[in-house]
């Protein structure tokens, strides 16, 4: 792999799957396209800046024209789509623009791919695709073959993009591949997450809004093992598959915010219960069995080492986050969760 474009590598996943990549592939050119919504942020890629391997646009996936000539002029290998609007909240809040970018945006970077020639279209998709699991069933996972079955409107945006990839692969021939894995956690999470909204408010001695009565699981994983897990994807996966990815890491959310309120030595007192989220999926659980057996990938940071590593991150890293948490993210904040 020679040139790798990667979309939304201003947020979360795609900033840590960019500084992945640079390092791990030093000879490869990194290609970042990311429009820097209120959830993209260029300080994130700042060290990525210094680096001549790596070229930022600051454009829209769903602005066609602009795409295109940005292909035109990197004539990428293999593109990695990260763009997206990913919060489930902000989903049930306003759909319309997860519409616009989870799916038509998709649709123009599908285009471009083959419009271009590009040898490998990656899209990372979520788990959430398949709604979720009773908790009175442990011995339930989500596999490949697990059907559609969406909650929110960000879950549904989602499926449909990956229907769409799929249905480039099976009607283009495009060379495609999907990934979809569970709740990632790590440096740069936007702390309108669980995780890093409940670090923040914790240092802050913020209330810690739980929602419902916090029973809700998710599969977590570290970051790094989700780059690692598309990078074993890109390089060896089969076109045309879906791969699953996650660590079966299974934890209840109020157990998460103990556990943080334990790492910052502060009181339980601070967890609030609020009010729960419409349509709350209850638990996600990943088989990653096929990614296992078929391209030897496994998570290698466990839960206790990552979680450490991420608060840590945290406290060594206001600069970053202190930004961040003013401005359009304040308004939201009061919006969601009041003035407290
Ligand atoms: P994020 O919200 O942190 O980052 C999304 C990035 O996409 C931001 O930099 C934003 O500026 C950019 N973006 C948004 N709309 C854009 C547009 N129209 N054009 C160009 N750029 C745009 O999200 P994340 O948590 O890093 O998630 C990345 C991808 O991984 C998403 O596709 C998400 O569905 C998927 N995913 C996330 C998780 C998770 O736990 N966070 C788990 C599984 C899959
Ligand atoms: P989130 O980080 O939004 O990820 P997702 O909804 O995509 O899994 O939420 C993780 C879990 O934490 C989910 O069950 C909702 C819950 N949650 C809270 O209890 N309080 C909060 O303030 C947030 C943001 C999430």
């Amino acid at each position: 792999m020679k040139k790798v474009l990667v979309t939304g590598g201003a947020g979360f996943i795609g900033s840590n799957f960019v500084y992945y990549w640079l390092e791990r592939y030093p000879e490869d050119r990194v290609i970042c396209v990311d429009a820097l919504t209120y959830a993209g942020n260029l300080s994130t890629l700042e060290k990525a800046l210094q680096n001549p391997q790596f070229r930022f646009y600051k454009t829209d996936i769903c602005d066609r024209e602009a795409i295109y000539e940005i292909f035109r002029k990197e004539m990428p290998d293999a593109v990695v789509n990260f763009a997206a609007e990913s919060h489930v909240d902000r989903s049930i809040d306003a759909p319309e623009i997860f519409l616009k970018t989870n799916v038509l945006g998709t649709q123009v970077l599908l285009d471009a791919s083959r419009a271009f020639g590009v040898k490998r279209y990656h899209q990372v998709s979520t788990d959430e695709v398949y709604g979720d699991l009773p908790l009175d069933r442990p011995d339930l996972f989500f596999t490949e073959s697990t059907p559609i079955h969406t909650s929110s409107p960000y879950s549904a945006s989602k499926a449909s993009a990956d229907l769409l990839v799929l249905a480039y692969h099976r009607t283009y021939g495009l060379p495609v591949t999907v990934s979809r894995c569970s709740n990632n956690y790590g440096p740069y999470h936007f702390p309108e997450k669980l995780i890093p909204l409940m670090i923040v408010n914790c240092l802050h001695d913020k209330p810690l809004p739980v929602y419902g009565e916090g029973l809700n699981v998710r599969d977590w994983l570290y970051v790094t093992d989700h780059c690692k897990a598309i990078d074993r994807i890109l390089c060896d996966g089969r076109v045309g598959e879906v791969y699953n990815v996650g660590g079966h890491n299974e934890m209840r959310n109020i157990d998460i915010v103990r556990l943080i309120c334990q790492k910052l030595s502060k009181p339980e007192s601070l967890i609030t219960y609020v009010a729960d989220r419409k349509g709350h999926d209850m638990r996600y659980a990943i088989d990653p069995a096929k990614i296992s057996e078929e391209l030897g990938w496994k998570p290698e940071t466990s839960f206790a080492e990552g979680i450490e590593k991420t608060v840590s991150w945290y406290l060594e890293n206001r600069s970053w986050w202190e930004p961040i948490i003013s401005g359009e993210y304040r308004s939201y904040y009061e919006k969601m969760y009041g003035k407290a």
